[in-house]
C-alpha cells in the first residue's frame, strides 16, 4: 500500500461523557474502515484532568469499545489491540502543553517516514472553554504547510442570534471558515442522512410531486419519553426550541424543502440551496407555536437549582410551531415542527404527505363502490425508536417504488400487526439500513473525508438563529400549558391549525402555571 500520510486526532474533552459514549466508539470505527488504505493514525485523548487518571479512564473506555457484529471476537480483540497502541492520553492545559503535543506529531511522522497530512481537533468541551483551546491551537499547534486543519464544535453554538454572532467571530478570529466543523448529530442519522440521496436518486418520480401541488403537509417530530431531571441547570436556560428545534429539526426542514442541486453530492452546492431554504422561511409569530411544559419540571428545577418553593419555571419542554415557506414550491404547505420531553412515546420522524386527490381520481370507480378506499399517500423517513424499532424510509405503495442504493439498504421484513400512521407496514415499501451506524460514527467519517454538507457553517447557524430568535423573543414570558407527562399527556398536546396559528385542540382545563406574583 502506498502511504500518503499521517493523521492525527485529538479529542479535547476526551474524559468527558460524549467521549465517553460515542466519541471513541467513532474514532475506533473510523481506524476500522480507514486503516490499511492511505493513512497512518494517532488518536491523542486530552483533557485538563491529571495524567494518571486520565491514562486509567482511557483505558478503562478503549476496553470497553466494540467491533461490528461481523467481526470475530479473536480478530475484534486484535484490532483494538492495534487501536490501543495507537492511542494515548494527555492533559492539555498552557499554551505549552499544545507546543509539545504539536511536537511530537511532528516526531511521530518524521519516525514513519511520512509527511503530515492533517490534524483534527474535536473540541468535546463547553463552549465556555473554546476561546482559550482555540487560542492555543491557533498559535502553538497547527499542523506544517500543505496539512490541513479540521476542528470539530458541538453545540450550543450560542443562545441566540447575537450570542451566535458573537461565538462565531471569536472561532473567525482563529479559524477559517473551511477548517470549522460544527456538528449537528441528528445530520449523521443515517436516515437523515438519507434525505437528499433519496430525492436524488428518486428525481424521475419526485419531480412532479414535491410541491405544493401535491404535498398536504409535512411532520417533523421528535418525541422523547425521558424528562430534563438531571440537566434543569442547562435545561431552564435554552428550553426545547433552543435545544432542539433550532438545531436538529430545522436542520431536516431544510433538507425537505431546499431545491435539490443538480449534483446533490457537491458540498458546496448543498450548502448554498440550503441557505436560500432558509433564506425563504417565513418569518414567525407568537402564534406560530404552542408551548408545554410537563408537570414535574418546575419542582425539578427546585430541587435541583436550589430554587424557592414559590418558584415556578416558564421554561417550555414541548413546542409545535407551524413553519411556512415563501417559495413557489412550498406556498402554503405547513410544515410543522414538533418536540418535547416527558412524552408518551420516544420516537423521530419525517412525514410528507401528499394530498389523495389525483390517486383517489384515478380510482374513482372503485372508490365509489367502496371497494378502494382512498388510502394515504406518504412518505416517511423514520429516524428511529418507536414501534419500528429500527431507522428506515418507507414509501406508501400507492406513490412509487423507490430507489435506495443498494448495498447499505435492504427491504424490511414485513412485521405483522405492525401499523405506522394507521396503515399496516404492508402498504409501504419499506427500507432499513444493513449496518445500524450510530450518529457520530457516520460524522467522524464524513470530517475524516471533508464533507463539509454534513456539517453547520457560520452562515448557515445565523440564518437559523435569525428565523428563530424574534419567536423566542416574543414568547420568553408567555406561560406553557401544563401537561402530566408520561402516557397520560396524549390528547392534552393535540393541536390543530385555526388560519395561520397553532393552537392547542383542547380548552385548557386549568391555567397551571401561575402568574407571576400570584
Ligand atoms: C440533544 C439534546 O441535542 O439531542 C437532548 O440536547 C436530546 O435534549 C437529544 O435528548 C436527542 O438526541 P437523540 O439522538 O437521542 O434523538
Amino acid at each position: 500500500r502506498e502511504l500518503q500520510g499521517h493523521v492525527s486526532v485529538i479529542l479535547l474533552g476526551a474524559t468527558g461523557d460524549l467521549a465517553r459514549k460515542y466519541l471513541w466508539q467513532g474514532l475506533f470505527q473510523l481506524y476500522l474502515d480507514e486503516a490499511g488504505k492511505a493513512y497512518n493514525f494517532s488518536f491523542h485523548g486530552a483533557a485538563l484532568t491529571d495524567t494518571r487518571q486520565g491514562q486509567e479512564f482511557i483505558a478503562k473506555v478503549l476496553e470497553s469499545l466494540s467491533c461490528p457484529v461481523d467481526v470475530a471476537p479473536g480478530r475484534c480483540a486484535e484490532l483494538k489491540g492495534q487501536f490501543q497502541r495507537l492511542s494515548g492520553y494527555r492533559r492539555l492545559r498552557t499554551r505549552e502543553d499544545y507546543m509539545a503535543l504539536s511536537t511530537d506529531i511532528e516526531a511521530r511522522v518524521q519516525h514513519e517516514g511520512l509527511r503530515e497530512a492533517g490534524r483534527i481537533f474535536y473540541f468535546s468541551v463547553p463552549p465556555f472553554a473554546y476561546a482559550d483551546i482555540a487560542r492555543n491551537i491557533n498559535s502553538s499547534c497547527r499542523p506544517g504547510p500543505g496539512a490541513w486543519l479540521r476542528v470539530v464544535l458541538e453545540k450550543p453554538f450560542g443562545h441566540d442570534h447575537l450570542s451566535a454572532q458573537q461565538l462565531a467571530t471569536e472561532l473567525g478570529s482563529f479559524f477559517r471558515e473551511e477548517e470549522m466543523y460544527r456538528v449537528d448529530h441528528y445530520l449523521g442519522k443515517q436516515v437523515v442522512a438519507q434525505i437528499l440521496p433519496f430525492r436524488d436518486q428518486n428525481r424521475k418520480a419526485l419531480d412532479g410531486l414535491w410541491n405544493r401541488h401535491h404535498v398536504e403537509r409535512v411532520e417533523i417530530i421528535m418525541k422523547e419519553t425521558v424528562d430534563a431531571e438531571g440537566r434543569t441547570g442547562f435545561y431552564e436556560q435554552y428550553g426545547v426550541i433552543r435545544d432542539v428545534l433550532q438545531n436538529h429539526l430545522t436542520e431536516v426542514l431544510t433538507l425537505v424543502a431546499m431545491e435539490l442541486p443538480h449534483n446533490a453530492s457537491s458540498s458546496e452546492s448543498v450548502l448554498q440551496h440550503k441557505l436560500r431554504a432558509f433564506r425563504a422561511l417565513r418569518g414567525l409569530q407568537k402564534g406560530s407555536a404552542v408551548l408545554g411544559q410537563y408537570q414535574a419540571y418546575s419542582e425539578q428545577v427546585r430541587r435541583e437549582q436550589q430554587k424557592p418553593d414559590t418558584f415556578h419555571s416558564r421554561t417550555p419542554t414541548f413546542a409545535g410551531v407551524l413553519v411556512l415557506i415563501d417559495n413557489l414550491r412550498w406556498e402554503g404547505v405547513p410544515f410543522i415542527l414538533m418536540s418535547g420531553k416527558a412524552l408518551d412515546e420516544r420516537v423521530g420522524y419525517v412525514r410528507v404527505l401528499f394530498r389523495n386527490r389525483a390517486y383517489c381520481t384515478q380510482n374513482r370507480e372503485r372508490w365509489v363502490a367502496g371497494q378502494s378506499p382512498c388510502l394515504p399517500r406518504q412518505i416517511v423517513f423514520h429516524v428511529g425508536h418507536g414501534q419500528l424499532g429500527v431507522p428506515a424510509v418507507l414509501v406508501s405503495r400507492n406513490l412509487f417504488r423507490p430507489s435506495l442504493p443498494p448495498g447499505s439498504w435492504k427491504e424490511l421484513e414485513g412485521r405483522p400487526g405492525l401499523h405506522l400512521f394507521g396503515r399496516p407496514l404492508s402498504d409501504y415499501y419499506a427500507y432499513s439500513p444493513v449496518r445500524e451506524q450510530d450518529a457520530y460514527s457516520v460524522l467522524i467519517s464524513h470530517i475524516f473525508h471533508g464533507r463539509k454538507d454534513s456539517f453547520i457553517t457560520t452562515e448557515n447557524l445565523l440564518a437559523s438563529w435569525g428565523f428563530w430568535t424574534p419567536l423566542l423573543d416574543s414568547l420568553a414570558h408567555e406561560a406553557p400549558r401544563l401537561y402530566p407527562g408520561g402516557a397520560e399527556n396524549g390528547h392534552l398536546l393535540d393541536f390543530e391549525f385555526r388560519g395561520a396559528q397553532l393552537c392547542f385542540s383542547q380548552q385548557q382545563p386549568e391555567r397551571l402555571v401561575p402568574e407571576p406574583g400570584s
